[in-house]
Order: structure tokens, then sequence, then C-alpha cells
């Protein structure tokens, strides 16, 4: 079995190696894939770099239909750019981390007057774009403009933490050992390379899940160092988020009224969703830290301007 953990970065043919994964996760995405709209040939840089966004924290289900709203909406980063950000965070609705819609706003006013209305191609250019990550950068420098580079989405960390390195999840962030151990895996062909990652990642979304993982659905299972180690389980396990009582609850509730409402709301109104004083004015006060809620001179709130 040619075990992948023995391809250290320092071989020096390792681009000429045959990754051992790639026909069969290849083989098996091009039957099971989920046609979703992102993924759809001639999508443009700026929808993909929309739905990366939208997906980075919240499940396919939940985006679809913002994903079309949003860009039914605001088609172009100019589109965008020319509204208020508050519309931006109205239009996010209850997707969650709302900072990600203002980061989208400042990106799209970027990209409109610094670089002509279009998303710039490369992963250095994309990550110097607010609110996109090594991950996102690299997700839309692949799967919009076609380049070859790692894509490491908790999807693919998972199957490679498993396949590749007999684990049965990744570490917290990802190492430089493991960023060259998915460089080495991707195929020589750039397109093809690209089918290989969104491959991967549908792999992890689908079958090779943290919770329950369907290995004998699994298109590697003869290729896979943690089967052939009989699973072993993880000793430090992730752990689910609450939500439940939270701030993030709390400071969910406020925006909530915010955007419900076309005029500025009163303190009062904020004070009827939440019941802890305490909690409900250190999640007002982050709100407005974080630009997401604009405190105005008469004492009322509103989204910002
Ligand atoms: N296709 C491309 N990127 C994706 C992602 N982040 N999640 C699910 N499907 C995708």
């Amino acid at each position: 079995m040619l075990l992948v953990s023995s391809l250290t970065p320092s071989t020096p043919s390792l681009s000429s190696v045959p990754s051992p994964y790639a026909d069969a996760v290849l083989g098996w995405y091009s039957v099971h894939a989920r046609d979703l709209p992102w993924r759809a040939p001639g999508v443009s840089p700026w929808a993909v770099l929309v739905s990366e966004i939208m997906l980075q924290q919240t499940p396919v289900s939940r985006v679809l239909p913002a994903y079309q709203a949003w860009l039914a909406r605001w088609p172009t980063p100019a589109a965008l750019a020319a509204d208020p950000a508050g519309e931006a965070v109205r239009q996010w609705g209850r997707l969650g981390y709302p900072r990600r819609a203002l980061r989208l706003h400042e990106t799209a006013t970027i990209v409109t007057e610094e670089h002509g209305g279009e998303l710039p191609s490369t992963r250095e250019e994309l990550l110097a774009l607010p609110g996109i990550g090594a991950y996102t950068a690299a997700a839309v420098a692949v799967f919009a403009f076609g380049r070859k580079h790692a894509v490491l989405d908790t999807n693919v960390r998972r199957v490679l933490a498993r396949a590749a390195s007999g684990r049965e999840f990744p570490t917290a962030q990802p190492s430089a050992a493991e960023y060259r151990l998915a460089e080495s895996l991707l195929p020589e062909n750039d397109a093809t390379a690209a089918r290989w990652s969104v491959a991967v990642m549908e792999l992890g979304a689908l079958t090779c899940t943290a919770a329950a993982p369907r290995c004998d659905e699994c298109p590697v299972t003869r290729q896979c160092a943690w089967l052939a180690k009989g699973r072993p389980a993880a000793e430090i396990r992730p752990v689910g988020q609450t939500y439940e009582g939270t701030d993030r609850q709390c400071r969910g509730r406020l925006l909530a009224v915010l955007r419900d409402s076309r005029e500025p709301v009163s303190q009062a109104r904020l004070d009827a969703v939440w019941p802890d004083p305490v909690q409900r004015a250190r999640a007002l006060d982050g709100l407005v830290a974080d630009g997401l809620v604009d405190p105005l001179p008469d004492g009322r709130y509103a989204l910002p301007a």
C-alpha cells in the first residue's frame, strides 16, 4: 500500500508521484457531486467569492437561498458597492457571523475603486482584500480562476488527516507540512487539480464526515491510513459550538430588530428582545465596535450608513 505520509515534502520527484487518491476520488465525484449553483460552468468570480464567504460558517442548505438572493440583488461588486454597508448587513439576514457581510461590502468597494470592478485573480491579491483569509483566497483563485493551489477547508483537512496521516481529525490550524502534503497530492493538470479539490471537499461533506464516516461508501478505503489502523479515535475531539444563551445569540436577536426596521430603533425595542441587561449591553457594545450597528446622536440605533 502506498501511504502518502511516506511522501515527505523533501522528496525531489514529488510532483511526478501520482496521487494514490486522485482517480478514485475524481471518479466518485463524477457520480456523487451535488449540483450546486456556485459550481456551474461560467459562474463569475464574484459569485464564487460570495459562495465561499457564505459557506465558511454556514451549511449549504441555508446558504443556497441567501446566495441566490444576494446575487440577484448585487450581481457585481460595483452593484454592492453602490449601496450602503447596512444594506449588506440587512440582506445577510439570519446567516450568522454578519461581519462577513460588512467585509464583503468593503471588498466590493475596493474591487470597484482599485481593480476596475473585477476581482483580482491571484491568491496573494485576493488575500489582501478584507475578510479573505488563506482558505478563501485559495478557493477563489482555484475555483474561479483555475489556478493551482491546495484548498484546505475543514472537510478537505479531515479527509487528508484520515486517508494520508491516519488521524481521525486534523489539528486546529494547518501546519506548513500539511500544506506541503496537500500540494503534493494535487494532480498535475491545473483544471484537474481544481476538480480534485472540490471532489475531496465533497467527499468530506458527504461521506468522510466528522461524526459518522461512511467508510463502506468511500472510494479510498484501500488507501486510507486511518481505516487501516482500525479507525482509532482522537483523544481531543472537536467541540460543537453552543448557541443558546450565548452573546452570539444575543447579538443575533439585536441585529434582527434593526434588520426588520426601516427606521432607526429605540433602546427600549432592543431591551425587549433579551432579558439579561448586562449581556445585552455587552452584545450591543460589540455590534457597535464591529461597525455592524451605528449609535445615533438621539440615542437610537441603526444599521451602518
Ligand atoms: N464548492 C466549492 N466550494 C465549496 C464549499 N466551500 N462548500 C461546498 N461546496 C463547495
